[in-house]
C-alpha cells in the first residue's frame, strides 16, 4: 500500500471545528468552497472529547464533524487525536507523564506527552485508535489515517529505563557485547547485571545538557531506543487501525531534519510519509528544498504529503515574520516541484483561544474572504484544480544522491571533540545547497539506500560507518561514479568507537588519503584554500575543522594557504576504477564547496540549466507515463528572464513555450511547464 487514492493534489489542511460552535461550520463551508479546499485532516487533538472518562466513550461530536465534512464532499485525513492525553488519565495514571532529562516527573500539561514506555498508554492509546478506525473506516471520505501527531522528545522515567534494558538485551544478547561497545572499561563502568543501567541523562551520565556525555555509546542507544519506543507506539495505533481498515494508507506527520527521531527506521512502517514545513526563517528555500529531498527518500522516491504549513506565520516563536505577497504559493509549488502529493495547512480555521490563537489560518477570527491570505489560498487553490492529476505519483529523476544518517548527526553531535561548532545539519546543508545552486535534481537518502543508480554520490561529515557502506560507495566508483566525503567522516564504527586504523577509515582506500592530524579553530579563524583544476584557480576559506591530510596515491586539488600546515593538502581527489573519491579536509565556505561540487558535476555532465541566475530553482519530476514536468520557482524579488530549456506547455497558465525562447518569470513567479514527447 502506499499514497492515498485522489484525483488531484488534496488542498486543505488541519481543520478542528470541535473548537467554536456548529453556525460556524456552515460559513467555514462557504469559504472552502470558494477556496477550493476538498481535504480536511479533522480530530488530531480530539482525545479529551472521544474519551472523557475511563469507560466512556463519546464519538458524538467527531460523527457530526465528520458527517459534515462528507456531506459537503470532502476528502478527510481523520487523526487518531492521540497526541496530547486527557487530563483524567494523568490524574488516574501519572505514570503517562513523562520524566524530564532532569529527572522531574512532569504533571499533567501540554501535549506530546505521554511516556512512549507506559503500558497504560499503549493500551488506551491503541484502543482509541481501534475505536476511531472501527467507527468511520466504511466511509470513503477518508482517504488517510494520520496516527498521532509529530512524534518527539524523550522521556527518562523508571518505565523507560526497563524498556531501554529490554531493547539492550535485544540488540547486545550479553552484558559482555554490551560492554565491549559502550567500551566500559574507560573510568570503570563494567556492568554486571542489566538493572546497573541507567538511561543516561542530568542525573547520570550528562553534564551542559543532552548533547555532553561521559558515555557516547550509552547516549546514542538510548536515543535510538527512544526513537524506537515512539515507533511502537505509532505501530500500535497502525496495527489497531489495520483490524477494520485494511486498505486506507497510514501515516503520521514527519518534521523535516528533525534530530530526535531516526526517520529513515520509521519510514518502512508508513503507507506514505508525510512532513511539516516550518523553515526557520523567511530566507529558506535551500533548507525546504533539502527537506523535501530528505522526506522524498524516506520511501524511496515514493511522493509525500506536505501535511502542514502556515498560510500566513506561525505564532510560536519569538517573533513571527509573515509570509510576503506570492511566498505561499511559491513555497507550496516548491513542495511539489520536490515530490509532494498534496498540500495542506495548518490551519483553515484559526483558535479563539491559547498558544495558537495568533497563528495563522487560512479563515481567521472574523471569518472573510476578502484578506490577502484568504485570496491567495483561493488563487492557489483554483491553480490545482486546474492542474488536476498531472502531477500525482510523479518522481523524481535524480542522477545525484546525498547521505543523511542519523546514526552520524547523534555520533557528531555528542562527540567531545574535535569541535562542538561543526554541526551536522550546516554541513549537509552547504553541500546541498551547492546541488540545489546548480540545479540538479538530488536524492537525499539513508546510507542502506541502493546507490547503483547514481553517477555521484555525496556523503558530507559521515562521521559513523554502518555495514556495507565503504564497500557500495567503492562500488559507485569502480563503475565510474564519483563519491565526495568530507572531514569528519569515517571515525567510528556503529558502537561510535573509533576504527584502529587511519583516519577516514574504511574511507581511506577510496579517497587515498590519511588525515595525520586535525586542528579546531574558532570562527573567527579562516584559513585560505587556493583550489585548482587545470587553468581554473580559484582562492576561497576554510572554517571550524582543518585535517592535516597525507596522500596515499590521491592527487592534491586544495591546499592550505596559511600556519604551520600551509601548502598541504586540503581538497583531494583519488581516481579509483573508472571513477573518483574526493575528500575534503576542511570546512570549506559556500564558494569552496560549490567549486568542488562543480568539478564533480561537470564530469558527468550534470550541472542543470539556470545555474547562473541566483535563486531561480529548477526542479524534475516525471510521471508515471514518461511525462518530464519541468518546474521554475522565482526565489527573487525580481523578474528574471531566461531561455526555456525545452518546448511544452505551461500547465498554470496554458501557454505554449518553445524551447530557445525567452521566458519571463515574475517576482516569486512559478512556471510547471510539461515537457512535449
Ligand atoms: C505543528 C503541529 C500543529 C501546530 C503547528 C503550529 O506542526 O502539528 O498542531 O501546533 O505546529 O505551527
Ligand atoms: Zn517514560
Amino acid at each position: 500500500m502506499s499514497l492515498p487514492v485522489v484525483a488531484k493534489v488534496p488542498f486543505g489542511g488541519d481543520y478542528n471545528p470541535e473548537q467554536w460552535p456548529e453556525p460556524v461550520w456552515k460559513q467555514d463551508y462557504e469559504l472552502f468552497e470558494l477556496a477550493r479546499i476538498d481535504t480536511v485532516t479533522l480530530g488530531v487533538f480530539d482525545w479529551a472529547l472521544t474519551q472523557p472518562a475511563p469507560d466512556v466513550y463519546d464519538f458524538s461530536l467527531l460523527d457530526r464533524i465528520v458527517e459534515r465534512a462528507t456531506a459537503e464532499g470532502r476528502k478527510i485525513c481523520l487523526a487518531t487525536g492521540t497526541a496530547a492525553h486527557p487530563p483524567w488519565l494523568a490524574r488516574l495514571h501519572p505514570e503517562v507523564t513523562r520524566v524530564d532529562f532532569e529527572g522531574r516527573r512532569h504533571g499533567y500539561g501540554q501535549r506530546h506527552n505521554s511516556c512512549p514506555s507506559s503500558p497504560v498508554f499503549r493500551r488506551l492509546s491503541a484502543e482509541l485508535a481501534r475505536r476511531v478506525a472501527a467507527r468511520y473506516a466504511a466511509n470513503p471520505s477518508i482517504v488517510a489515517w494520520h496516527v498521532g501527531n509529530e512524534y518527539g522528545g524523550a522521556c527518562y522515567c523508571e518505565l523507560c529505563a526497563a524498556g531501554f534494558r529490554d531493547w539492550l538485551r535485544r540488540r547486545y544478547g550479553s552484558l559482555e557485547a554490551l560492554n565491549t561497545a559502550w567500551y566500559t572499561t574507560f573510568w570503570s563502568h563494567t556492568f554486571t547485571d542489566w538493572d546497573q543501567i541507567e538511561p543516561p541523562s542530568a542525573l547520570t551520565e550528562h553534564w551542559r545538557g543532552p548533547d555532553h556525555t561521559a558515555f557516547q555509546g550509552i547516549t546514542l542507544d538510548y536515543l535510538r531506543f527512544s526513537s524506537d519506543a515512539m515507533l511502537a507506539n505509532f505501530l500500535d495505533e497502525k496495527v489497531a487501525i489495520r483490524e477494520s481498515s485494511p486498505d486506507v494508507p497510514v501515516t503520521t506527520n514527519f518534521m523535516g531534519m528533525y534530530r530526535p527521531i531516526d526517520y529513515h527506521r520509521w519510514a518502512p512502517h508508513l503507507d506514505f510519509a508525510s512532513w511539516d514545513n516550518y523553515p526557520p526563517n523567511d530566507d529558506s528555500p535551500a533548507w525546504m528544498a533539502l527537506s523535501h529531498d530528505l522526506m522524498r527518500g524516506l520511501k524511496d522516491g515514493q511522493p509525500f504529503w506536505l501535511m502542514e504549513q502556515t498560510p500566513s506565520h506561525t505564532a510560536c516563536r519569538d517573533v513571527n515574520p509573515l509570509k510576503r505577497p506570492g511566498v505561499m504559493r511559491l513555497w507550496s509549488w516548491q513542495a511539489v516541484a520536490h515530490g509532494a502529493d498534496a498540500v495542506l495547512f495548518f490551519q483553515l480555521r484559526a483558535s479563539r483561544g491559547a498558544s495558537e490563537k495568533y497563528h495563522g489560518a487560512v479563515i481567521g477570527h472574523a471569518g472573510r474572504a476578502d484578506t490577502r491570505v484568504f485570496r491567495e489560498v483561493a488563487q492557489l487553490g483554483a491553480e490545482f484544480d486546474r492542474l488536476g492529476g498531472a502531477t500525482l505519483g510523479a518522481r523524481t529523476p535524480a542522477r545525484v544522491a546525498l547521505l543523511f544518517d542519523w546514526d552520524s548527526w547523534w555520533a557528531l553531535e555528542i562527540s567531545d571533540g574535535p569541535s562542538r561548532l561543526v554541526r551536522y545539519q550546516q554541513v549537509v546543508l552547504a553541500y546541498h545547497r551547492a546541488l540545489w545552486d546548480a540545479g540538479v535534481d538530488v536524492d537525499v537518502v539513508a546510507v542502506t539506500a541502493d546507490l547503483s543508480r547514481y553517477d555521484v554520490v555525496v556523503a558530507p561529515a559521515l562521521h559513523m560507518l554502518k555495514g556495507d557502506l565503504p564497500g557500495r560507495l567503492a562500488e559507485v566508483a569502480a563503475r565510474g561514479g564519483s563519491v565526495v566525503t568530507t572531514f569528519l567522516s569515517g571515525r567510528v564504527d556503529e558502537n561510535d568507537n573509533a576504527f584502529l586504523m587511519d583516519v577516514p577509515g574504511p574511507l581511506g582506500e577510496l579517497t587515498g588519503v590519511r588525515v595525520d592530524e586535525w586542528d579546531a579553530r574558532g570562527p573567527e579563524f579562516a584559513n585560505p584554500v587556493l583550489l585548482r583544476a587545470g587553468t581554473d584557480q580559484v582562492e576561497v576559506t576554510s572554517r571550524l575543522l582543518f585535517e592535516l591530510v597525507i596522500p596515499q596515491g590521491a592527487e592534491v586539488v586544495g591546499t592550505y594557504q596559511a600556519d604551520f600546515y600551509a601548502g598541504t593538502p586540503a581538497v583531494t581527489r583519488n581516481i579509483v576504477g573508472d571513477g573518483e573519491g574526493w575528500y575534503v579536509a576542511a570546512g570549506l565556505d559556500q564558494e569552496g564547496i560549490s567549486w568542488v561540487l562543480h568539478q564533480v558535476l561537470d564530469r558527468h555532465q550534470l550541472a542543470g540549466p539556470y545555474a547562473e541566475v541566483p535563486d531561480l530553482e529548477t526542479a524534475v519530476r516525471v510521471t508515471p507515463d514518461g511525462v518530464r514536468l519541468r518546474f521554475l520557482l522565482n526565489h527573487r524579488a525580481d523578474t528574471v528572464e531566461v531561455t526555456a530549456c525545452a518546448s511544452g506547455v505551461d500547465l498554470l497558465t496554458g501557454d505554449r513555450v518553445e524551447g530557445g525562447q525567452l521566458v519571463r518569470l515574475d517576482p516569486r513567479g512559478v512556471m510547471v511547464v510539461r515537457e512535449d514527447g
